[in-house]
Formats: structure tokens, C-alpha cells, sequence
């Protein structure tokens, strides 16, 4: 039997980073409340951890009750303009850990929003990251998730296009062979992380060589549901879970190439218990 690990896999750049900074935070020991809006990632295990340790998740329609002198942490998905805003005349602690990355797309959107320009933040319209860069032009952007949806925005004097970080290099060429069509003037910034363009290659790559695929990460995590979905095509035997407890026997026992790739809110530790518990069955542990 043979493991083999996608080459880029697990923790990004901008989840390890907040992360880190959470913990950072907790060891100060200070008095006041420490919150975070929604889960800082979409990692249950962490998630657990972290409130074990008293850490608090309050969703946006539950930021009235926070008190002046309370820490919130903002994660990496970001948050918009006005939430910003209404921290501060609280008074509230803001612990920015917006990804740099997801920083950028903000700073386009803002940018190019106050130059004129419509905006189209290609992307799921329900996923925080694109409710927030949304919150950069007064949510006024149209967001786009498919060729079809493109084709019936209708036609611009000046339009920007900026993609959702964890976006599918492909999607995004797709949609924007219509965006270019649709504007006098348009200018775009492919604002897919590098990140995740790279595990999604390694994940591209693994799953053409293994009989099974483990893409592992939180069932809401759309960078995981991303790595998913290339594995699928590649591989039949493609399976999404979260932790090792959902490896059966049967999933793995008549083949013997195994891949694993990881979405980017992925511990290293969880990559760990995945590959001990093949092992473990197969034998080998
Ligand atoms: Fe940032 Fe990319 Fe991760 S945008 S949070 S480094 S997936």
C-alpha cells in the first residue's frame, strides 16, 4: 500500500496566520471577553478548542452584545466597511486577522468603486468573504457565479471584475470571457489566492495517480468542497471527511494507492490521524 500527500495541502498562509494570532491572543490573559465573528475557520476540532478556552462565536446579528472593552476577532474571510465602523463606535477591540490576500480584493473593490466603476465580484454570493468585499462598495456589487448569470448582467460603461479567493482558475476564465464583453471599459484582477490555486493543482495532479482520494476539511469549508469536486473527476473514489473517524474499512480495503489532499483550514495534526488510521487498517499501523 502506498500513501501519497498532495503537495500543497492543509493550513494556508492566512488561516495559520489567524490561527496563531487567536492563541497569541489567549495567552495574553487578559480580563475582557475574547469573541470571534463566526468561526474563525471552518475547522470544528479548532473551533472546539477554542472555546474551550472560553473563546466566544457570536454571528453579525449578535454584535449588539458586545460591550465596550470586549476583543472580537475578525477571521480571515474579512468583514465590510460599515461592520468596521460600527466596532469602533462600540468601542469594541478589533483583532484583524483578514487574510492579506483577502485585504487586497477589498482594496481593489474600494478603489475602483470610488473611481466610478461598477463591480463584479465573481464568486458565491452567500459565502462571508464575498458578503465582505461587497461591503467595500456599499454592497452594491453584482456577484456572478456562473457563465449564465454573467451573461444576463447587462452592459457597463466601466467595469471591474475581482474573483472570490478560493474561486476554480477555470470558473474564473470562463466568466470572464462574457465580463469582457459586457463593458466599454473593463478591468479585472484575478484575485484567486495562491493558495489555493496550488493545492487545487496538487489535488488536480494526485487524484489522476490513486485509487482513493481523501480530501479532508469541514463539510462547510468551500475551499475543501473545491478540492472535492476536482478530486471527483479524477478519482470515483473520492471521499470527503472531516476527521479519520469517518474512514471505513471498506472505503480503502481492496485498493492500494491512497491520496490525501486537505482543504486550507486543515491541522496538520488531523493530515496525521487520517494517515495512522489507513495504516491502522490496512495493517501497516
Ligand atoms: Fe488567505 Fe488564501 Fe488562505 S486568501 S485565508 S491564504 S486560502
Amino acid at each position: 500500500m502506498k500513501i501519497l500527500i498532495a503537495e500543497h495541502a492543509g493550513f494556508c498562509f492566512g488561516v495559520k496566520r489567524a490561527i496563531e494570532i487567536a492563541y497569541e491572543e489567549l495567552g495574553k490573559g487578559k480580563k475582557t471577553k475574547l469573541y470571534t465573528l463566526g468561526e474563525i475557520i471552518h475547522n470544528p476540532q479548532v473551533v472546539k478548542d477554542l472555546a474551550k478556552r472560553g473563546v466566544e462565536v457570536l454571528e453579525e446579528k449578535d454584535l449588539y452584545k458586545l460591550s465596550k472593552g470586549d476583543r472580537l476577532i475578525i477571521r480571515s474571510h474579512g468583514i465590510s466597511k460599515k461592520l468596521y465602523n460600527f466596532l469602533e463606535q462600540k468601542g469594541v477591540e478589533v483583532i484583524d486577522v483578514t487574510c492579506p490576500f483577502v485585504k487586497k480584493v477589498q482594496n481593489i473593490v474600494e478603489e475602483y468603486y470610488k473611481k466610478g466603476y461598477d463591480i463584479v465580484i465573481v464568486g458565491d454570493k452567500n459565502h462571508p468573504e464575498v458578503i465582505g468585499v461587497n461591503g467595500w462598495c456599499d454592497d452594491k456589487a453584482y456577484i456572478v457565479n456562473s457563465v449564465e448569470e454573467a451573461e444576463n448582467l447587462p452592459f457597463f460603461e466601466r467595469l471591474c471584475a475581482v474573483s472570490q479567493t478560493t474561486l476554480i482558475e477555470k470558473h474564473w476564465e470562463e466568466i470572464l470571457q462574457v465580463l469582457r464583453r459586457k463593458a466599454k471599459e473593463f478591468v479585472y484582477f484575478n484575485t484567486i489566492c495562491d493558495a489555493t490555486q496550488k493545492r487545487q493543482e496538487a489535488a488536480d495532479a494526485l487524484s489522476k495517480k490513486v485509487d482513493v482520494m481523501f480530501v479532508i476539511g469541514g463539510k462547510h469549508s468551500s475551499n475543501t468542497q473545491k478540492l472535492r469536486k476536482i478530486c471527483e473527476k479524477n478519482c470515483k473514489n473520492t471521499y470527503h471527511i472531516e476527521s479519520a473517524d469517518e474512514i471505513m474499512e471498506e472505503m480503502i480495503k481492496e485498493h492500494e494507492v491512497i491520496g490525501i489532499t486537505a482543504g486550507a483550514s486543515t491541522p496538520d495534526y488531523v493530515i496525521d490521524e487520517v494517515i495512522n488510521k489507513i495504516k491502522s487498517i490496512k495493517g501497516e499501523g
